[in-house]
């Protein structure tokens, strides 16, 4: 029998104090997933790649047992193909490096650079999404700058919050080396059909690297990258999936990975060293990018919450959840006098668990404050930019408003808790 809503509330303390709405920022971790990493703890604390003793090499079983199940039920892709990461900014950062720096390693007996990934010219075009997190912009901007490309930004439509693909279709061409860009907005909260993105780039330019921040997408639904075909995913654990901060991962296509060069090297990312060159591992592709020490409980954490959303929750049921809660939020916000909503209201089939909104004559940060503070249970939402500037200025709400408010929700939240928030909101909007 799948968890029931109440179930995982029971797994997650905070839900009896605070009605909690932002999960788009990070979610609370359930006790069977802290439960494995007290675990690791407790009973197994040893460093892997290292060992020969026992609890190191039950330590590294456990780390390796967690990527195939992160790899399988979150991502569907080889566990050789999945880098652990922090975060997503972190896998966006090492996939940019990457794109930057040729790959340098000893090769049939020679120490070199190899062939880059993309040789860079001049009139390159590196294109992104005006809705796009910062950490999908930050990186792209350097690496233009470092490698001489010009960057291309794609309009969203302000009224539904969807990026067009006849958008795409306008912004890349046979200049075009690289397309970054979101599954879901964590703005509007736009699904984004991002399998229709990557075809229209690579047909446009069949070199062209597509790489997609999925940072609100696995966990919150079904994610199989090899069907978006694109060739990189970043995505953070401590969002959708339920698992811990500091833990998330970055897809890359094999023939990619071979080829590229890791932001950091060290120990554990090596077959051999001498004093004047090295040979990256082999074995475990994805091994090669994780230099030093891993996060190892977060990593068994993440492992842990794969199972909890996948297996024992459903994704398809979270999917569903999310947007009756989100249909149910946007049709009471839209009753109430003097309240904004941004983005898709009506068609739910492209609409994640994230509503932004904003009442007028309120600063959305005044408002976040109030419903924490003069509402019980206390109503725990964001409020400001959300880390996407250039998104809220588009939609006219930075200068006006500081962002928006915005809802965010998961699985164990309720019918009764969105009630409570859209009560909360008429009595601020009539104040
Ligand atoms: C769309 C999007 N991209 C990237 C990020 C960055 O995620 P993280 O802070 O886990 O690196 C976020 C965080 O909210 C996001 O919503």
């Amino acid at each position: 029998m799948p968890l029931t809503p109440e179930q995982v509330r029971a797994d997650i303390p905070l839900t009896a104090k605070y009605i909690y709405l932002d999960n788009c920022a990070t979610t609370p971790v359930p006790k069977p997933v802290v439960d494995a990493m007290l675990e690791y703890f407790y009973e197994y604390c040893a460093n892997v790649e290292r060992g020969a003793y026992s609890i190191a090499s039950l330590a590294n079983e456990r780390w390796d047992l967690a990527r195939a199940k992160v790899a399988k039920l979150l991502l569907r892709c080889d566990p050789d193909e999945l880098i652990f990461t922090r975060n997503t900014t972190e896998g966006i950062c090492a996939f940019a490096y990457a794109l930057e720096h040729p790959l340098l390693d000893r090769s049939g007996g020679t120490f070199r650079e190899h062939e880059p990934i993309i040789k860079w010219e001049k009139g390159d075009v590196i294109a992104f999404s005006e809705l796009e997190h910062h950490s999908n912009i930050m990186p792209w901007i350097r690496l233009a700058r470092h490698v001489g490309a010009k960057i291309r930004v794609i309009p969203f439509n302000r009224e539904t919050g969807q990026i067009e693909p006849s958008a795409v279709e306008e912004a890349v061409d046979e200049h075009t080396k690289l397309l970054a860009i979101q599954h879901v907005s964590n703005v509007t909260g736009t699904i984004h059909p991002v399998e229709e993105f990557v075809r229209i780039a690579k047909e446009a330019n069949p070199d062209c690297l597509v790489l997609i921040d999925g940072s609100q997408g696995p966990g919150h639904m079904e994610v199989d990258v090899r069907r978006i075909g694109c060739d990189a995913y970043a995505f953070s654990g401590h969002k959708g999936p339920l698992g811990p901060q500091g833990s998330g991962g970055l897809f890359v296509r094999r023939e990619f990975l071979e080829r590229m060069e890791p932001m950091e090297i060290g120990g554990g990312t090596i077959a051999d060293v001498t004093t004047s060159d090295y040979k990256l591992r082999g074995d475990a592709l994805c091994k090669r990018w994780e230099a030093g020490t891993p996060s190892i409980a977060c990593l068994i954490g993440l492992g842990r919450a794969a199972e909890y959303v996948a297996n024992e929750i459903g994704l398809k049921r979270i999917e569903e959840r999310e947007k009756s809660l989100t249909e149910q939020f946007i049709e009471g916000l839209m009753d109430i006098p003097g309240v904004e909503v941004y983005g898709e209201t009506e068609d739910m089939s492209i609409k994640a668990g994230i509503v932004s909104f904003n009442i007028r004559g309120w600063d959305s940060h005044d408002v976040a404050l109030a419903l924490d503070s003069e509402f019980k249970p206390p109503i725990l939402m964001r409020a400001g930019h959300h880390c996407a500037i250039p998104a809220c200025r588009a939609l006219g709400v930075y200068e006006r408003y500081g962002g928006t408010v915005r809802a965010s929700f998961h699985y164990y939240n309720t019918p009764e808790e969105v009630e409570a928030a859209l009560r909360a909101i008429r009595k601020l909007a009539s104040t």
